[in-house]
């Protein structure tokens, strides 16, 4: 199934997210109106908010706070994307140009800071305290995520479980806060939250793990960002700690020293590549991703909404089999 199939049911709600972003980011200063007008000229895919308008059709009704909710995850995200293409020294995003290509890092710190606020400032205005609470926790998970991530990049020893770690933090945590706050704005019960908020881990390990295999067999014309651009910036995603963990004496040695030479040569990559066909390291890592998603899945199975199951499973299914 493709995605506009998936959220063709709530595109009415995922407009009014859409308004609602606009008029929070809106500024009279005419540098950042810029900046916001350009941000809003190349979306993404809303996966956020859309897990949190199906979590709350899910436990009950979608309202207007549910709308303002969508909103505030989604510039959560983008926030995190701003700082997070600075620190990767990333040139596109969304099929554009990234904000510190176009305008500087300072500028873009101060960017992605204001998008964070502006966020928080909606909470503030439209939300329970709860929520605001959770979504707090959240954004500070997702800073250590993003922390460890950078501290140990180029680090050749990092473990699975480490890696496994970072993910949870950096991207896991705001898809399980994104069907957890829908399921509570909607009165869905204690253990429906929870079990959301399982379900939204689950899936959210998924999506990173595909997104580092996507640096790899994805092309930059569909995920709209570079690829192979990991590795270069030292990065140890789950392919290449496969590779680590399969090789043998030799070539985990070669590996490593290719891991410290930081500056990466274009026979460097071509090594990991054939290492990442030899020890079958993409299969391995869908498999992985496939096991968060099934994990995900069941921590639904108990769990008797109002709403239909189905959207949020098949939801679940398209995180997998995408290509962008
Ligand atoms: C990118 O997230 C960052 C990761 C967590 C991998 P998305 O793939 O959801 O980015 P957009 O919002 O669609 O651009
Ligand atoms: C970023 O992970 C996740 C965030 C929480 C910002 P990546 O660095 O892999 O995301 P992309 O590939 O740049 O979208
Ligand atoms: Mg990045
Ligand atoms: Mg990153
Ligand atoms: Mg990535």
């Amino acid at each position: 199934m493709i995605l506009a199939e998936l959220t063709a049911p709530i595109q009415n709600d995922l407009n009014r997210v859409e308004q609602t972003i606009a008029e929070t980011l809106r500024s009279d200063n005419l540098f950042i109106q810029q900046m916001v007008d350009y941000l809003a000229d190349s979306s993404g895919k809303r996966i956020r908010p859309a897990l949190a308008i199906l979590s709350a059709k899910y436990c009950g009704e979608v309202t207007e706070e549910t709308i303002a909710l969508g909103a505030a995850l989604e510039m959560i995200h983008v926030a995190t994307l701003i700082h997070d293409d600075i620190i990767d020294n990333s040139e596109i995003r969304r099929k554009q140009k990234t904000l510190n290509f176009k305008w500087g890092n300072e500028i873009s710190v101060l960017m992605g800071d204001y998008v964070f606020a502006s966020s928080f400032y909606l909470m503030a205005k439209k939300l329970p305290k709860n929520v605001l609470s959770t979504l707090a926790d959240t954004t500070n998970i997702i800073c250590r995520g993003e922390i460890s991530e950078t501290f140990h990049r180029f680090n050749a020893q990092l473990t699975e479980s480490q890696y496994l770690q970072v993910i949870e933090e950096k991207t896991a945590s705001l898809f399980a806060a994104s069907c957890h706050t829908g399921a509570m704005l909607a009165g869905g019960e204690g253990e429906a939250a929870e079990n959301l908020h399982r379900f939204g881990l689950g899936i959210g390990m998924a999506f990173q793990v595909i997104d580092d295999t996507l640096d790899f067999v994805g092309q930059q014309s569909k995920v709209g960002k570079p690829v192979m651009s990991d590795f270069r910036e030292g990065k140890m995603t789950l392919p290449v700690i496969h590779c680590f963990n399969s090789a043998s004496k030799a070539e985990k040695e070669k590996l490593t020293e290719i891991v410290l030479g930081r500056v990466k040569q274009e026979s460097d990559l071509e090594f990991l590549n054939s290492l990442i066909e030899k020890y079958r390291a993409i299969d391995f890592s869908i498999q992985k991703a496939r096991f968060f998603v099934e994990k995900a899945k069941r921590s639904l199975t108990s769990l008797n909404g109002k709403g239909v199951k189905a959207e949020l499973l098949q939801f679940a299914d398209f995180l997998i089999d995408r290509d962008f």
